[in-house]
């Protein structure tokens, strides 16, 4: 569905329906799609700028258009990227369309089970924790159920991280009006991962222990916009933002 509202030819006529079903109440979650994506595109951006050079993508999804190892390596050569998901049809494809990327590894794991998915990300030549990593949970943690415990992979994870180590979250709030609210988790629960949409301030607790890098967490539109960003129409479905682990 995803896929789709990023106008990507890889989804099925499934997904189609069901996208264009939520798109019919709520047709602002095509931008919100874009918006996400875009905000993915410059966290990697600003963190690559900024020396990081291996980065670990959590429920990474279909490849599509500037993905995340293409930023890294247009910022910082030599980048690393492991993507993680847990949907077998998006692994395939990942694995088939990014066969040929040498600093690239694609591995099966799930977010709601976080000590195998570190198993797997620790698994040789993959990462190397004695230095910075950037963990992505981007769009991904709004499908783990409160009763699957969506902080536990960061928990998990915060002390594998060396000082100077990112994690980037970006999460669907309930801030766009709870017709559309209601309209989006409904249309969700009849698709293969039901959606959980979070207050601006329970995802702000996800960065717990990690110093926010500027200008905090936002609504994903407002966090280091570039200047041709139409902020007018900008819409408050995701938010989100970088930690970073201190010195
Ligand atoms: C909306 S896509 C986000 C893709 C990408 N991170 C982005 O923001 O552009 C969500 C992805 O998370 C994956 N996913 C959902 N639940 C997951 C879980 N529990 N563990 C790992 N991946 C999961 C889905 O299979 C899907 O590929």
């Amino acid at each position: 569905m995803y896929d789709y509202y990023l106008g990507g030819k890889d989804n099925f006529q499934v997904d189609r329906d069901a996208a264009d079903e939520m798109l019919g109440v709520v047709p602002e979650l095509f931008r919100a799609a874009r918006e996400n994506r875009s905000f993915l595109r410059r966290a990697v951006r600003d963190l690559a700028f900024s020396g990081v050079d291996q980065f670990i993508d959590i429920g990474a999804g279909f490849p599509t258009r500037e993905n995340v190892h293409e930023t890294a390596e247009a910022y910082r050569p030599g980048s690393r990227v492991v993507y993680v998901d847990n949907d077998p049809v998006v692994l395939a494809h990942a694995r088939a369309l990014l066969a040929r990327e040498r600093a690239v590894a694609v591995v099966r794991a799930d977010a709601r089970a976080p000590g195998e998915l570190i198993d797997r990300v620790c698994e040789p030549g993959l990462i190397d924790f004695a230095r910075p990593v950037a963990v992505l949970l981007v769009a991904v943690l709004h499908f783990v159920a409160d009763e699957d415990d969506p902080a536990a992979v960061i928990r998990a994870f915060r002390p594998l991280m060396a000082p100077g180590s990112h994690l980037v979250v970006a999460h669907g709030t309930r801030s766009a009006g709870s017709r559309a609210v209601e309209k989006v988790t409904g249309a969700y629960s009849r698709a293969t991962a039901s959606v959980h949409l979070r207050d601006p301030e329970r995802i702000e607790g996800f960065f717990d222990g990690f110093d926010m890098v500027e200008p905090g967490a936002r609504f994903l539109p407002w966090w280091r916009p570039d200047p041709e960003d139409d902020l007018d129409a900008a819409t408050r479905w995701n938010f989100g933002g970088v930690g970073r682990v201190p010195e």
